[in-house]
């Protein structure tokens, strides 16, 4: 068909037109870098990174180049990383201290280290999507994953920016939500606790959060630990976090990464939200973790 002779679309039925986002991520994903090589897998957020083995110590430009390749992509992935359980940390480190789960313990001499493993026996996976322990009132930076033992097939993960989703919202909702805060708990979750030292977190933080590095804002509420919004009645404040969970869903936010053995993805829990595709039970996937703990409590900053 020749396009000039397409109708033109009627006012007012435009909706599958707006449907297009414009996606600013996209420019912040083309920086220039001495050291390594970043390649932009979507056009909202993920950057594969080559030409650094993080087996060695980083040099301070080679960090300095992840740490912003972190902060412009989200979430950046590298292959081919064999790293020890103290090489694992020695990465981590470099960004901030890092985590030491309350209740699961790590191998024997490293604590900082969470070990995530499916089989036939033991199911595990995270597959609503979420921001890690948005609960806490200084949640996580980031969480640095390896993959140890991948099934044949299935496993991926996916992640959605933030920034993306916000960005793809109407100025009169982005307005809208800038002034709300919303309740974050870890009891519906985890059950009750089991005694007085086995604790069940609450927080409450802005509805969207300004990232403290590179300012922009982003959605931070999610479909595991946000409870309620303050000040709203039951009703209202489903409606509007149901409305930012399908949000959440685009596809257009997304990417998804399929792991390889000693494939790493390193995500920015201030501007991402992910899940695990639980796709590939009974096969074995077992991955190792080491999560940089946060620096400040999530704020909002107006532009
Ligand atoms: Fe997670």
């Amino acid at each position: 068909m020749d396009h000039k002779s397409a109708p033109e679309i009627p006012t007012g039925d435009r909706g599958v037109w707006e449907n297009h986002f414009r996606l600013s991520g996209v420019n912040a994903g083309k920086r220039s870098y001495e050291t390594i090589k970043v390649k932009r897998l979507s056009p909202a957020l993920g950057g594969e990174i080559s030409g650094v083995d993080l087996r060695k110590p980083l040099g301070n430009q080679t960090f300095q180049e992840i740490h912003d390749a972190l902060v412009d992509n989200q979430v950046i992935f590298f292959r081919d990383q064999d790293l020890s359980y103290d090489q694992h940390k020695q990465f981590g480190r470099r960004f901030g201290s890092l985590h030491v789960h309350p209740v699961i313990p790590g191998p024997e001499g490293h604590p900082e280290i969470l070990m995530l493993h499916s089989d036939e026996k033991v199911q595990y996976s995270a597959s609503a999507w979420h921001s890690d322990v948005s609960f806490e009132q200084m949640p996580n930076l980031g969480a640095i994953l390896l993959a140890k033992i991948m099934p044949e097939t299935g496993g991926d993960t996916e992640f959605a920016s933030m920034h993306a989703a916000y960005e793809g919202l109407s100025d009169k909702m982005q307005k809208f939500l800038c002034g709300l805060e919303a309740e974050h708990a870890s009891e519906h979750v985890f059950g009750r606790p089991k005694n007085e030292n086995d604790p069940r977190p609450k927080s409450v933080h802005p509805v969207i959060r300004t990232h403290p590095v590179s300012g922009r804002q982003g959605i931070f509420v999610n479909s595991v630990f946000t409870t309620k919004i303050i000040g709203m009645k039951p009703k209202e404040s489903a409606a509007v976090l149901e409305f930012l969970y399908r949000h959440v869903e685009t596809p257009e936010f997304h990417v998804r990464f399929k792991w390889e053995t000693n494939s790493i993805a390193f995500w920015d829990n201030r501007s991402t939200q992910h899940r695990a595709i639980a796709d590939y039970f009974p096969q074995t996937r077992s991955m190792q973790r080491i999560t940089i703990n946060g620096d400040d409590a999530p704020a909002y900053r107006p532009g």
